[in-house]
């Protein structure tokens, strides 16, 4: 028999790829053949790949696979460094083991699978067995077992339910124009979430930018799973006993958002688009003869000639800095939107200073990717290089000489008219070099990074920025808004949801267009949605191209009455916002916190006709409804509550159903919490009066609350320029503690004043000194007609409260009851 070499060749090559890919073409990781342990880490080799775990915290615990050996290790998410924690890492044949003070780790060896405990070895988390990690392709998953009752929460700008069982999710950043209210994905990508079951939760974060996909048990009752269209798989695993720590971990690794300006929590006023200069004006000028209080008017795309970015249409805006000036007189500080795509026009400034420069995105032979956006053909800075940023840098420049206070990133996904931008498009990704496929995710979050550091460098003061698109750590340079929804009920509902999602995904700071930015609102759901705007972080009312005109005055007096009397709550409420923003920036914790924080493991907050509820700061709990309900059912969770206009108290741990009332939106003060509030002032330019109000509501439980106080809109603060001191209540030893004020800045409020809700008693000490106890009347939206709340108008709901007026200083301040 002649002997076919060809023959045993093919078949041996044909069983080699076999046992490699698996007949079905999934590759598994395979079992460990070798470990070595390095400090806080340990590098495995696996059959088919390469794995590696590293302990950044006792709580934070990272792991990488990939198919081939770890490449070089390079981020834009992740700032926070592997910090030297006590950990003790140990192997044996079956299994390699790592425990911290919060977690232990055991990676099984044959084959290659991780479960995280609890000290107490308690399952955290756990490879599905028998699926564990494996490609298919170039896409990486890693399958973990469904635990029973398992809740996930977060994943960023996400629609749906809070609880994401059931559902699956793709993060491909996404120009979506009058998305419906389920669309996936929308225009970022934060691969980071919450997984809650038997009194436990955990987070885990994906770095990975090329497309990545979550699978919360759709299609399937066995696994959830995470994993991404090439690349490593990269993740942190967060393990802490209280939800809101593990946000802070998270913030931790990627960064926490800046002191924003205290402007950009007032109210902002917006359409697409508002020319020309007198137009603008008009606008700033109703608003002040209106008694609405606003601080900012936001210019889109047609202060531009032709679209064309770094420039001003002179026939609508003959003298930008005239006009930005007459608006700062005024109060109002001038947000523009700029766009990536810089139109290409031979002799055009900005265009040619690009190419010579050499800063667009190219394809493979090195013309430049030209797509089409408002101005035409355009072609793109590649953020992602830093040429590509320094350029933008110095073109900012351009704002900050026109008096412009805020840059609002838009169309950075980047979105192209045919959404088909090519995948043979190259970045540079500092260094690493990348197609459109592992850049996309992180080009809007490279766009922030430039405006945020270009503004910064120009700007005399703290600069606002939005933006549409972004990546995990998006916070550390600018809010973010949930782009072009509807005006439709369920729209505001499941925007509400994106916020709060957001929240517990890192990003404090934003916002949803008040009012809808598609379509024309009905005039209840224009009501309920600007007395809803008032409790977001970033409150604009915004509308698109060729709808009716959406201004607070637009739908009858009733309306703009109820509009006003929120909006100037929110200005009343400023000291408690800015208070909280703080927070954000020191904890990472959101200002809209769905209840999911504060009551993790109570089954009952994830029941869809309660999901829509959440605490702004951790006073307030909102219940949001469809403007077309006259009646709704709202769950108090455990404590007690006190409804906001008139002190009703309400036991928690149930539900009730209650009338709604279209100029009253649901909200509800938790007991024990401290709320501090200013005079009514028509800008947040205009300094109050110097009495601050601090309202404290009875409880049982003790309370505290971080006052914080700067200039608003410098740098200062960075460097000790700021108030700050701590508000304790103490029901147990029945006393208000303020304590010593910290910091260089000196208070605005020379008095405070003591509002005090649900006390009985009438003997008020401070420092052992009696005080006079006086009762009042108290209506919260009084402040539409006057700046005394204790001088009722129409307002038929009210409260009463005891009072006591007393000296501000900086030095302890103890009050008894
Ligand atoms: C995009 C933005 C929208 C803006 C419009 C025009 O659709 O999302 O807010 O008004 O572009 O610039």
């Amino acid at each position: 028999m002649k002997f076919n070499y060809h023959a045993v060749l093919y078949f041996f090559l044909l069983t080699v790829s076999f046992t490699a890919l698996g007949q079905s073409g999934v590759i598994q990781a395979g079992n460990v053949t070798s470990a070595s342990i390095s400090g806080q880490q340990v590098n495995i080799s696996l059959e088919n790949g390469s794995a590696q775990l590293s302990v950044y915290t006792p709580s934070v615990i990272r792991v990488r696979i990939d198919k081939k050996q770890l490449g070089a290790d390079f981020s834009y998410a992740v700032i926070g460094k592997p910090q030297q924690v006590k950990v003790d890492i140990t192997q044996n044949d079956s299994q390699i083991t790592l425990v911290t003070d919060s977690v232990k780790a055991v990676v099984q060896k044959k084959p290659f699978a991780i479960t995280f405990y609890t000290p107490d070895r308690q399952i955290i988390n756990q490879d599905e067995t028998g699926l564990n990690t494996s490609w298919a392709g170039e896409s990486v998953t890693s399958y973990k077992k469904m635990q029973e009752w398992e809740h996930f929460v977060g994943l960023g700008e996400k629609t749906g339910n809070l609880d994401r069982k059931g559902s699956g999710f793709t993060n491909w950043n996404t120009d979506t124009f009058g998305y419906p209210a389920t669309q996936d994905p929308l225009y970022s990508s934060i691969p980071f979430y919450i997984g809650i079951h038997h009194g436990l939760n955990y987070g885990i974060f994906l770095d990975n930018t090329f497309q990545t996909d979550f699978n919360f048990g759709a299609s399937n009752n066995r696994f959830s799973s995470f994993g991404a269209r090439g690349g490593e798989l990269n993740y942190y695993f967060i393990y802490h006993k209280k939800l809101a720590d593990i946000i802070s971990s998270y913030t931790w690794l990627t960064g926490r958002m800046q002191m924003p300006p205290l402007w950009s929590l007032g109210y902002q006023q917006n359409r697409y688009s508002y020319y020309p200069d007198t137009e603008v004006l008009r606008i700033a000028n109703t608003l002040r003869e209106k008694r609405i209080p606003a601080d900012g008017i936001t210019l889109d795309i047609h202060y531009m000639e032709n679209y064309k970015l770094f420039t001003w249409n002179k026939n609508r805006f003959p003298d930008p800095e005239k006009m930005n000036a007459e608006l700062n007189r005024l109060g109002f500080k001038t947000t523009v939107i700029v766009d990536p795509g810089i139109k290409v026009e031979k002799g055009a400034g900005a265009y040619e200073r690009g190419l010579t420069d050499s800063v667009y995105i190219k394809y493979p032979d090195g013309q430049p990717y030209t797509g089409q956006v408002w101005p035409g053909w355009c072609n793109f800075p590649d953020f992602t290089s830093v040429k590509g940023r320094e350029w933008w840098k110095n073109e900012v420049k351009f704002f900050a000489e026109s008096g412009v206070s805020g840059i609002w990133n838009d169309m950075n996904e980047i979105a192209t008219w045919g959404q088909k931008m090519p995948d043979n498009v190259l970045f540079d990704y500092d260094g690493v070099k990348a197609n459109h496929l592992q850049a996309h995710n992180v080009y809007g979050l490279q766009m922030i990074r430039a405006s945020y550091e270009g503004a910064r460098q120009h700007l005399k003061e703290r600069p606002f920025l939005l933006t549409r698109s972004g990546y995990a750590g998006l916070q550390r340079y600018s809010a973010l808004w949930t782009g072009d929804n509807r005006a439709e009920d369920d729209h505001m509902l499941a925007g509400v949801r994106l916020l709060s999602s957001l929240g517990m995904s890192g990003v404090a700071f934003t916002g949803m267009d008040i009012g809808g930015f598609t379509g024309n609102p009905t005039t209840a759901l224009y009501t309920r949605w600007m007395e809803l705007g008032a409790f977001t972080p970033y409150f604009r009312n915004h509308t698109q191209l060729n709808t009716k005109s959406a201004e607070p005055w637009s739908f009858g007096e009733d309306v703009l009455d109820i509009s006003r009397s929120y909006i100037s709550l929110r200005y009343q409420l400023m000291p408690y916002l800015y208070s909280k923003f703080y927070e954000a920036t020191q904890t990472g914790l959101p200002v809209v916190r769905s209840l999911a924080i504060n009551y993790t493991h109570d089954p009952r907050i994830f029941d869809t006709q309660f999901q829509n509820q959440y605490l702004f700061g951790d006073a307030f709990m909102v219940a949001p409804f469809e403007s077309t309900k006259d009646f709704g059912k709202i769950y108090f969770p455990a404590g007690k509550w006190y409804e906001l206009y008139n002190d009703e108290v309400q036991q928690g741990g149930q539900d009730k159903i209650v009338q709604l009332n279209l100029s009253q939106l649901p909200v509800y003060i938790k007991a024990g919490s401290i709320i501090p509030m200013q005079s009514l002032v028509q800008t947040t330019q205009q300094l109050p009066n110097d009495t601050l109000t601090v309202h404290v509501y009875n409880g049982d439980t003790p309370n505290s609350f971080v006052y914080y106080e700067d200039d608003g809109k410098s740098y200062a603060y960075e460097k000790g320029g700021l108030y700050k001191r701590t508000i304790s209540f103490n029901p147990a030893n029945k006393e208000l503690i303020f304590g010593k004020a910290e910091g260089t800045y000196k208070t605005h409020f020379k008095l405070i004043k003591l509002a005090l809700h649900g006390f009985d008693s009438n003997a008020i000490t401070t420092s052992g000194k009696k005080q006079d106890v006086k009762s009042v009347r108290y209506f919260w939206l009084a402040a539409a007609a006057n700046t005394d709340p204790t001088i009722g108008p129409q307002q038929p709901e009210s409260c009463t409260l005891k009072y006591v007026v007393i000296k501000n200083e900086d030095s302890v301040i103890k009050i008894n009851y």
